[in-house]
């Protein structure tokens, strides 16, 4: 029996994932780390932490599974997209925290950016908006702020990585500087149809190309890691970004295929093939993870801000419930919302609305309205920023894959709600797939690492491996689904003040 041990690396926690050559969960590990808010609107974790929990979840995974790390045959590597490192190529030492991908420091030189015209570039050169969320910017806030920084990088001493680039570089003792088109493509900087650096953003933002990572398919042999790391020295044959990752872990490996994550947040991603397609609809164009010898991939990328993080709000702001857990019997414990709609629109709203001034807003409130009205309104809130998301991918689609998406594949902390996926299908019209493993953000990476070292031999085998656990369809009239939709798009319009 062949292993692959997937390293996870997220936004709050380090985690570690064995899987057998079946795709079944053998063993796995978590660290959560410090999050350093230093100023408002400011995010930064430490290299080293990330590294450190990163590996000691990978220790600990191994030894819970009672193998030889010999059994072991690769390394496949996913993580939090967009946040931004830079370490001395001779030390290793990092010069400056890591500024994580929810940093909002950069938001002037975005909107320098924008008024100097160079969104239309930066869109169809690297499909993304101009916004503090990806790498660019932040790479250039260190270079201009660390002191130093400028001169040590001109004399080629730096290097700039996401946090796969930093964790391979760790894990080979600092031999290979390299990264995969899926993190290349939400920095800014690459062209991601001819999968290159493009010279004429990296002088856009006056970063020194020396300090760049070479780049290659998310499935190939990045390098070996050190032996004492992990009992042996073993391949590192895959990396992408979580939410890549994800896609190609709930086997969306062709045009049409889409997913959901539900965390804190909701990331769903549709696949479009070899097909570049901007959006009409206020989403993002991505590389989506790559095989070697393929031609490049895309996606197309919508978030929700809020999506899990409401129940946490209801736990921790309103106090409505005592554990997360809590949440799903007291919106149960009603037939339905009541009227009531709830939009969590704390930190603004993501794609389609894109309206960082929004706030939240609880509307529909009668004399009846009760606490397990609200919790089942703040559920039904993921469900319905899913589907308004969801609508806006599907016009995209067909124009980049000739059909709307028929079906989602969900995954992520909150997919486990039953009446939170019904209603999601319902609202959707289209059927909600749970699959058995939901672990499918570690699970893509072990299949990228599998698919290098020869466990398996082409994506069709995996397609095989990716089964149904529940399929939740549509049971409501579509003309009440339209109606409880438009009711949604009323709430929102409040919660922007255009009510
Ligand atoms: O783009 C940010 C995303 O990659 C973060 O994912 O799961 O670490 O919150 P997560």
């Amino acid at each position: 029996m062949a292993y692959l041990l997937a390293l996870d690396q997220g936004t709050s926690s380090s985690r570690s994932i064995i899987f057998d050559e079946q795709g079944r969960l053998i063993a796995s590990a978590q660290r959560e780390f410090t999050q350093h808010f230093p100023q408002p609107g400011w995010v930064e974790h430490d290299p080293l932490e990330i590294w450190q929990t990163q590996l000691a979840t990978a220790q600990e995974a191994i030894a819970k599974a009672q193998i030889p790390p010999q059994a072991i045959r690769a390394v496949g590597l996913t993580n939090q997209r967009e946040t931004t490192l830079v370490w001395h190529r001779q030390t290793g030492q990092p010069l400056h925290r890591a500024i994580v991908w929810q940093d909002r420091r950069t938001a002037e030189l975005c909107a320098q950016l924008r008024q100097h015209g160079h969104a239309k570039l930066i869109r169809e050169t690297t499909g993304l908006v101009i916004d503090p969320y990806f790498s660019g910017t932040k790479l250039r806030w260190i270079l201009d702020n660390v002191a130093g920084a400028r001169a040590a990088a001109e004399r080629g001493e730096l290097a700039f990585g996401t946090v796969d680039s930093w964790l391979l570089w760790q894990l080979t003792g600092g031999r290979v500087h390299a990264t995969d088109v899926s993190n290349a493509a939400r920095t800014l900087l690459f062209d991601i149809r001819r999968n290159v650096w493009d010279e004429q953003l990296l002088n856009l933002l006056n970063i020194p190309p020396s300090l760049m990572p070479s780049v290659h398919p998310s499935s190939h042999l990045f390098g070996e890691t050190n032996a004492e790391l992990l009992g042996a020295g073993l391949p590192v044959g895959g990396m992408a970004g979580d939410q890549q990752s994800a896609l190609f872990g709930q086997a969306c490996f062709k045009a049409g295929l889409a997913k959901n994550t539900y965390g804190t947040g909701c990331f769903m991603l549709t696949h479009t093939g070899a097909q570049f397609q901007t959006s009409g609809n206020g989403l993002l164009t991505t590389s989506a993870c790559q095989v070697a010898n393929q031609a490049p991939q895309f996606a197309l990328e919508g978030s929700v801000f809020i999506g899990g993080a409401v129940v946490q709000w209801l736990r921790d702001g309103l106090k409505a419930i005592h554990s997360s857990a809590d949440v799903q019997p007291l919106a149960e414990s009603v037939p339905d919302a009541g009227g009531v709609m709830f939009v969590p629109a704390f930190t603004g709203l993501g794609a389609p609305y894109w309206d960082a001034e929004a706030r939240g807003a609880i509307v529909g409130l009668t004399r009846g309205s009760t606490v397990a009205h609200i919790a089942r309104a703040a559920l039904e809130s993921i469900a319905f920023q899913s589907a308004a998301l969801l609508q806006a991918m599907s016009k995209d689609a067909v124009a980049a894959c000739g059909a709307p998406v028929s079906e989602l594949r969900v995954d992520g902390g909150a997919c486990v709600n039953n009446l939170l996926m019904q209603f999601q299908a319902d609202l959707l019209g289209i059927p909600v797939q749970r699959p058995q493993v939901i672990e499918t953000t570690a699970l893509g990476a072990a299949y990228l690492a599998g698919l290098a070292t020869g466990v398996w031999r082409s994506t069709e085998e995996l397609s095989t491996q990716w089964k149904v656990e529940r399929s939740f369809h549509p049971t409501m009239p579509r003309d009440r689904a339209a109606e409880l939709m438009a009711g949604w798009e009323r709430a929102v319009r409040q919660a922007v003040g255009r009510g």
